[in-house]
């Protein structure tokens, strides 16, 4: 097992190893928990390791109570946290019974969102089970629910307890999911480990076969660089920005396609363009381009634009309100492992390889 100390508040740990779900019961006891806890999850992950996790609890003296969210994004909304509230109400939980958030990124936001709510303020402790929730939206303490066509507009920054990631849950994601995570794995070697994008380089065949030593050391190395960064900037005020390395173009495509290009896909779409723009303005090597190109195409991923305009996408990049009009925020490497922030791209070169980039050029 390989822990990260996230330094925020108290502090907290991220549990990383295979087999610990069967143990979470005892890492809660370890942290002073105990008594009633309310389970937060959708029926996908209930069915395949719903037992395994209650049992262990049980086992460890704890009183649970599960509830169930339906799978999918619509699902991460104030009615579903309105009945969140009523169950916990109906459980009869206190102020000081955990809530575990059970699942991947959607379960997080919205059982994070009722467990920094409820009572002021509940214990939060989160059980990733996809990649992108073990490596990101489990760490750094944003929940949040989607309130009409406005995505994570309502929520709040609310450190969990724990967080504890088993890597043997990741064994039945699809491809795809795997390779979504992966896209934001593959984003944190260039934004701050090297080390970590080497590793992807040598092992990846291992990580696609869910090996679990390479599970282990990837996820442990991506969540180490999403911890420092959030300690760095809890409230999203500044440095935080380098984890949209891939997001403002990325965004721009994920949006146009009507989201038909997921979110892990744009992002990688996104790197490779913010790369192209870093070669052109003379930051960054071609060489380093064509080693990131390499690595996201064995991953699965993409790293072209599909058959959209740039008058599509660039309306819907992610835009800065703090920046004059027509200018884009953009993190640029300079090395892999190394970005900065700057607001100085023309937006004629963003069109030009957007342009550049797509896929019937
Ligand atoms: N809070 C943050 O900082 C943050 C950061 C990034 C993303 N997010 C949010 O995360 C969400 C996306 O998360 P996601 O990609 O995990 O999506 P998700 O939660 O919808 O999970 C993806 C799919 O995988 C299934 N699944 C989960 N665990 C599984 C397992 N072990 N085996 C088999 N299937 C499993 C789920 O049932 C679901 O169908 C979005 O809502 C996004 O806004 C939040
Ligand atoms: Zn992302």
């Amino acid at each position: 097992m390989k822990k990260v100390n996230v330094r925020l508040g108290a502090g907290y740990d991220i549990l990383i190893g295979a087999g610990l779900l069967a143990q979470a019961g005892s890492c809660l006891r370890d942290i002073g928990l105990g008594g009633k806890a309310v389970v937060v999850t959708n029926p996908t992950v209930k069915r395949l390791y719903g037992d395994t996790f209650e049992k262990g609890l049980s086992a460890a003296g704890f009183q649970v109570s599960t509830s169930i969210v339906d799978d999918g994004e619509e699902h991460k909304s104030l009615e579903t946290a309105t009945r969140l509230y009523t169950e916990l109400s109906d459980f009869r939980a206190e102020r000081k019974t955990p809530l575990l958030a059970f699942g991947g990124g959607v379960i997080g936001d919205v059982a994070g969102f009722v467990a920094a709510t409820y009572l002021r303020g509940i214990p939060l402790v989160q059980v990733p089970t996809t990649l992108l929730a073990q490596v990101d939206s489990s760490i750094g303490g944003k929940v949040a629910i989607n309130y009409g066509q406005l995505k994570n507009k309502i929520g709040a920054f609310y450190q969990p307890k724990l967080v504890i990631s088993d890597i043997n849950l990741l064994k039945t994601l699809t491809p795809q999911e795997m390779s979504d995570g992966l896209a934001e794995t593959i984003k944190y070697g260039i934004i701050q480990d090297r080390e970590l994008f080497a590793y992807l380089g040598s092992h990846l065949s291992e990580v696609l076969a869910c090996d679990e030593g390479a599970l282990e050391t990837i996820v442990y190395h991506a969540a180490k660089a999403k911890a420092d960064v959030v300690a760095q900037d809890e409230l999203d005020l500044g440095f935080r920005n380098i984890l949209n390395f891939g997001h403002t173009i990325g965004h721009g495509v994920e949006s146009a396609s009507g989201f038909k290009t997921g979110h892990g896909r744009a992002v990688s779409i996104g790197m490779v363009a913010a790369c192209e723009i870093a070669v052109r303005m003379g930051l960054f090597s071609r060489s380093e381009l064509n080693r990131l190109e390499n690595l996201l195409l064995r991953a699965g991923l993409p790293v072209r634009i599909p058959n959209l305009t740039v008058e599509q996408i660039m309306p819907l990049m992610r835009h800065d309100k703090k920046i004059a009009r027509g200018k884009f925020k953009f993190i640029l490497p300079k090395a892999i492992g190394d970005v900065f922030i700057t607001d100085a791209v023309s937006p004629s070169l963003v069109e030009q390889v957007i342009i550049d980039l797509n896929e019937k050029t």
